[in-house]
C-alpha cells in the first residue's frame, strides 16, 4: 500500500474546496447550502448542510466516475486489498442486491446460507435467480446460527454442477467465519463465483488477529458496511472486486438501476475520510479495540450469571465455526434468569447502555474503532448491577428450545412473490407455500421466505417472537400470511 497516496481524500477535498469557494447555488438541494435554517440545522449545525451538495461541476459522478470519485474509489480498493471498489450510499443492503443482480442471471443457480440477510432474498425476487439453500451450523444452546461448513458448500456445488455463484457471510452478526480461504479455492476449482456479505467485516483486513477478509481470501466480490466498523456515516458501504471473474460493467449497471440519482455526497465523503483513517491508522485502532475487548471479556466473565464468547468458540477444523472476530461481545445472559430481550431493554432503561441486539439467551455488544475504555467500564458496571439484581433469584427464565427446521423451497422466490395469493392466519398455514418474507429485527434474518413451505417449527418460532415482543416485519398484518392460492 502506498501510504503517501493514502493520505489524500480526493472527494472530500474537492467538496471542501467547492464549499470554500462560496458558490451561488442555483442547483438542488433546496436548502441552498444551508441558507435556510430548520430544526435539524439548529440541532447539528449548518456545516452539514453546506457540504450537502448534489452534483456541482468538479465533483464527479458516482455512477460513472472519472475524476475525484474514481480516484477515491481506487484508493479504497488499494487500502482494502481489492482491485476495484464502488462506493455505496444505501448500505450493504444495496451492495447485496448489486452483487446478485450483477453476477447471476434469471434461472441461474446460486448457493446461499439459509440465514442470509433479507436483501439477498429480495435480490432473488428481483433477479429470478434460483436459490440452493445450505444450512449453517446452529447453536441451539445459544439460539444462534453460525457459519456454513466448507464441506456443506462443496456438497451443494457438486450436486449442482451448473451453479453460477456461492454467497458467503463473513463473519456472521455474531463474529463467526468459516474457512473462507479454502472455500474460495474449492469454488474456483469449479469455476464458481464467490460473493461475500461482509457487512460486519469491514475492519478485518486491518488486523492479523481477526478472521481474514474476503479480499485476503481471494473472493471475487464482497460488500462491506464501512459504516458499521470503520467509522464512516450510517448507510455508507462499498463493493470490492478482485480478479477477472466479475463483469464489472454489469455490476455498475445494476447499481444505476437501484441507486438514487441524487446520492448524498456527505455519505460519499465520509467513505473517503474513513478509508484514509483505516489505511493510515487501522492497525493501531484495531489493536486498541482488541485490547479493550480482551479486558471486557475478562471482567465480564467474573460476573455471576453471565459469560462471554471468546476465540475458543471457533478454531474448529471442518466446521462452520472456524474463526472468530472477538471485537464482538456475545454475552450469554440466561444465568441471570432473564432473556436477552429483557436484558437488552433493561440495560438501556436503567444504565443508558445501548446494545446492538438481543436473542433469546444472549445480547450482542459491538466494539469498534470508536469504542473507549470508559464505555467498556460502563458496560461492565451495568452488568454488575444486573447480576446483583437477578443472579440467584428464584424466578426461573424458561428458555424455549427453538428449532430451525425450515420447510423446503417449493417454487422460486420470484414465482411465489408474483403468484396469486390468499391471506390466512399464519398459525393455520402449515404446509402452505408462503408468498412473502417474515423477518425478525434485528438482525433482519428471514424466518420465512417466498416460495418456502411453512413448517410447524417456523410457526412455533413466529409465536415465540410475538410473545417476546420482537419486531416482526412482513407484508401482512401480524398473525396473517399470504400463501399461494
Ligand atoms: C449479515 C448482514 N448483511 C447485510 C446487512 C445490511 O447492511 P447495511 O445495514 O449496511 O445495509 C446487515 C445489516 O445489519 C447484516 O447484518
Amino acid at each position: 500500500m502506498n501510504y503517501e497516496r493514502q493520505k489524500k481524500t480526493p472527494l472530500l477535498t474537492a467538496i471542501k474546496k467547492y464549499v470554500e469557494s462560496d458558490p451561488v447555488p442555483f442547483d438542488v438541494p433546496g436548502h441552498k447550502m444551508g441558507r435556510i435554517h430548520n430544526d435539524l440545522s439548529d440541532a447539528i449545525g449548518i456545516d452539514v448542510f453546506k457540504y450537502d451538495v448534489n452534483a456541482p461541476i468538479g465533483i464527479d459522478n458516482l455512477y460513472k466516475g472519472t475524476g475525484v470519485i474514481y480516484e477515491a474509489e481506487s484508493l479504497m480498493a488499494e487500502a482494502f486489498k481489492a482491485d476495484k471498489a464502488i462506493f455505496l450510499i444505501n448500505g450493504t443492503t444495496s451492495g447485496i442486491m448489486m452483487m446478485i443482480m450483477g453476477c447471476v442471471n434469471s434461472g441461474e443457480k446460486i448457493i446461499l446460507p439459509r440465514n442470509v440477510h433479507k436483501s439477498a432474498i429480495n435480490a432473488l425476487i428481483v433477479s429470478g435467480a434460483i436459490p440452493i439453500f445450505v444450512d449453517p451450523e446452529y447453536n441451539h444452546d445459544l439460539g444462534i446460527a453460525d457459519g456454513v461448513k466448507v464441506e456443506t458448500y462443496i456438497e451443494a456445488m457438486d450436486s449442482n454442477p451448473d451453479v453460477k455463484a456461492i454467497f458467503v457471510i463473513n463473519p456472521t452478526y455474531f463474529g463467526v467465519s468459516c474457512d473462507l480461504k479454502r472455500l474460495v479455492e474449492e469454488a474456483h476449482k469449479r469455476d464458481v463465483i464467490v460473493m461475500v456479505d461482509e457487512a460486519h467485516g469491514g475492519h478485518l483486513s486491518f488486523c492479523d488477529q481477526l478472521p481474514p477478509s474476503a479480499m485476503e481470501c481471494n473472493a471475487d466480490i464482497a460488500s462491506l458496511s464501512i459504516h458499521k466498523t470503520c467509522g464512516s456515516l450510517t448507510q455508507s458501504s462499498a463493493i470490492l472486486i478482485k480478479g477477472n471473474n466479475i463483469d464489472y460493467t454489469r455490476v455498475r449497471k445494476a447499481y444505476t438501476m437501484f441507486g438514487s440519482t441524487s446520492p448524498s455526497h456527505i455519505l460519499l465523503a465520509s467513505l473517503d475520510a474513513a478509508r484514509k483513517n483505516m489505511a493510515l491508522h487501522g492497525k493501531k485502532f484495531l489493536h486498541n479495540t482488541r485490547k479493550l475487548t480482551e479486558y471486557a471479556i475478562k471482567e465480564l466473565n467474573k460476573i455471576n450469571g453471565i459469560s462471554v464468547l471468546d476465540k475458543s468458540y471457533c478454531n474448529h477444523e471442518n466446521s462452520g465455526r472456524y474463526e472468530f472476530d472477538d471485537t464482538r461481545l456475545v454475552i450469554r445472559v440466561d444465568g441471570l434468569n432473564k432473556s436477552g430481550f429483557e436484558i437488552y431493554k433493561e440495560i438501556r432503561k436503567t444504565y443508558n447502555v445501548q446494545l446492538e441486539l438481543a436473542e433469546t439467551n444472549l445480547v450482542l455488544a459491538i466494539l469498534a474503532i470508536g469504542s473507549t475504555k470508559n464505555d467498556v467500564d460502563r458496560l461492565i458496571a451495568a452488568f454488575k448491577g444486573l447480576s446483583e439484581k437477578y443472579y440467584g433469584t428464584s424466578k426461573r427464565h424458561r428458555v424455549p428450545i427453538l428449532n430451525y427446521d425450515y420447510g423446503d423451497i417449493a417454487i422460486s422466490p420470484r414465482e411465489a412473490y408474483f403468484s396469486e395469493y390468499k391471506s390466512i392466519p399464519l398459525y393455520m398455514a402449515e404446509g402452505e407455500i408462503s408468498c412473502e418474507s417474515v423477518m425478525i429485527y434485528p438482525p433482519g434474518i428471514p424466518i420465512l421466505i417466498p416460495g418456502e413451505k411453512i413448517s410447524k417449527d417456523v410457526i412455533d418460532l413466529y409465536k415465540f417472537y410475538i410473545k417476546s415482543k420482537g419486531t416482526i416485519m412482513q407484508d401482512s398484518e401480524i398473525g396473517m400470511i399470504k400463501v399461494v392460492k
